[in-house]
């Protein structure tokens, strides 16, 4: 006899929607589940006002789409959809929640967050001749809500979604799974795990070179155009061009001799001038909203890389009343730490016993604190990345220099180093605005997005300024040409209304 489940596993879901929508939406993950292999049956039990779901095996999941109890507390038009594993195998309990959590939004969630978009919702209104029709397009952008408006637009813009791929960077962010359900049943639009990236770019190149067409990389990362140099050159080709978003990207292209036009939103004057100072404030809420408890005000903490976004963390935590260190390897820029009042030193082990901080966080893009260091921190200090994938801090040498590591759940993994403190390392490490949450405010991160959409109709239309290579003056002056920032202006600037109409 295979083992159980015990006790009962409950998921719920909080769906925005009108009445008629979240019927629609409940029925329509019956009927796929009705129709999956995982499951032998499904009935509807009109006593408990819920659907029974048979399983493979003999498990049994009950699926009710409920109200809040509590009304006041949940946002306007709240429908709770739970279902319950009530028996079943592990297996059975895999399959059942799989299918449960892939969840498309709903029109009014959508239509939210297209209201809270206003300039990549609108982009075919600022190119109305459908320039990216002759292309493909392969992304690897965020799964989050926002992303979603950004793939409308790119259809709207001229892409065939049978030409689109999406490569998901399996990130827990805070929706990651609607997010994917909702490219896969309500766009019909391939999406293929990180895990499987190299299988993903082959899929998507066979599909698109087949419609006589070539692509753009529309990246946050450098996941793709490296992959595609180093393991199927033969297909660079392609690709017409390169959209980045993120300095991690640069440097995995940074070493490459690129045969494709980059696009460098990732280097452009608005991510540096504008964004920075957002992700650091998302990077810096989650924190504290994982560690509701913690009292900051006054403790040390320690910032490491004083870069675009480390500059802007190190002034976000001093201005909640942290005592703020910093440290770079590159001598400018710890110079300029300096004189901007933050206090520094050198080497690191030095400044980490002298300041012993309770905090830090890690913005250096590279493994940048190991567990020589972490052995001269403070019991219960936490360690937080905003770099990307868990690049920053040396995970392998903290376990392996540890007597228990313990898996915290959503805040983390906790290391009890041999002979030092234990530390918490936020977020197993991942970044941390990422982390079962959706950084920027869809407001905010607005203005990147519809950047990346403008560098996909540049490259797609040819644009003569951009050469192999990085383009990052042309990036900026297509930037400044199109538009967007000055919108952006107007939106939010002093004669704004803060993009409420
Ligand atoms: N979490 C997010 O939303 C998000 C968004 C954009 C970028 N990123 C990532 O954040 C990281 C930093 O981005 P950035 O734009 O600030 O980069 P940046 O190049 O402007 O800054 C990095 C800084 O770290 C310093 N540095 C490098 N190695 C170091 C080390 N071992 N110790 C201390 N300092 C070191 C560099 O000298 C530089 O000053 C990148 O990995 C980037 O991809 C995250």
């Amino acid at each position: 006899m295979s083992a159980s489940v015990q006790p009962p596993v409950a998921h719920a879901v909080d769906v925005v929607a009108s009445e008629g929508e979240a019927r629609h939406l409940a029925g329509e993950l019956v009927a796929r589940l009705a129709v999956s292999p995982d499951v032998r049956g499904m009935q509807w039990d009109e006593g408990a006002a819920s659907w029974l779901c048979t399983l493979a095996a003999g498990g049994r999941g009950r699926i009710t789409l409920a109200a809040p109890a509590d009304p006041a507390s949940a946002a306007q038009h709240t429908h709770r959809l739970v279902a319950v594993l009530e028996q079943g195998t592990p297996a059975e309990a895999e399959a059942f929640f799989r299918a449960v959590r892939h969840l498309p939004f709903t029109a009014t969630e959508i239509a939210a967050a297209v209201a809270e978009l206003p300039l990549t919702s609108r982009l075919a209104e600022r190119w109305p001749h459908k320039p990216l029709a002759p292309v493909g397009v392969l992304l690897t952008i965020h799964h989050m809500r926002d992303f979603l408006v950004l793939v409308d637009s790119l259809i709207a813009l001229g892409v065939d979604p049978a030409h689109m791929t999406v490569i998901d960077k399996e990130y827990p962010y805070a929706h990651t799974h609607r997010v994917d359900a909702h490219l896969v049943y309500r766009r019909g639009i391939a999406v293929w795990r990180y895990r499987d990236l190299l299988e993903g770019i082959e899929d998507h190149i066979g599909r698109v070179a087949a419609a006589g067409k070539r692509s753009v990389i529309m990246d946050d990362g450098g996941y793709v155009l490296p992959a595609v140099l180093r393991d199927l050159p033969a297909h660079a080709g392609h690709f017409t061009g390169l959209v980045e978003q993120t300095t991690s990207g640069i440097r995995k292209v940074d070493g490459l001799e690129l045969p494709v036009p980059l696009f460098s939103v990732a280097e452009s004057d608005m991510k540096a001038m504008i964004e920075s100072y957002g992700i650091a404030d998302a990077a810096v809420r989650n924190t504290l909203r994982l560690l509701p408890e913690e009292k900051f005000e006054g403790q040390p903490a320690l910032v490491l890389g004083f870069g675009r976004i480390g500059r802007e963390v190190a002034r976000v935590l001093a201005g909640r009343r942290m005592r703020v260190a910093v440290f770079d390897t590159d001598i400018t820029r710890l110079v300029a730490a300096h004189e901007e009042g933050f206090l520094t030193g050198r080497p690191l082990t030095d400044l980490v016993s002298a300041h012993r901080p309770r905090l830090v966080i890690g913005c250096a893009g590279s493994r940048s604190f190991g567990v020589e260091q972490s052995r001269l921190l403070p019991s219960n200090a936490f360690l937080v990345s905003t770099t990307s994938r868990n690049f920053e801090f040396a995970l392998e040498e903290l376990r392996q220099g540890s007597t228990a590591v313990t898996d915290r759940g959503v805040l983390g993994t906790s290391y009890r180093l041999a002979g030092g403190p234990e530390v918490l390392v936020l977020g197993h490490g991942m970044p941390i605005n990422f982390h079962y949450a959706e950084s920027l405010p869809n407001r905010y991160v607005d203005l990147v997005l519809a950047a990346l959409a403008a560098g996909a109709v540049a490259l797609s239309g040819g644009d003569e300024r951009l050469r192999p290579g990085h383009n990052v003056a042309a990036t900026n002056a297509i930037l400044a040409e199109s538009g967007i920032v000055d919108d952006y202006y107007r939106l939010y600037g002093p004669a704004g209304g803060g993009g409420r109409g």
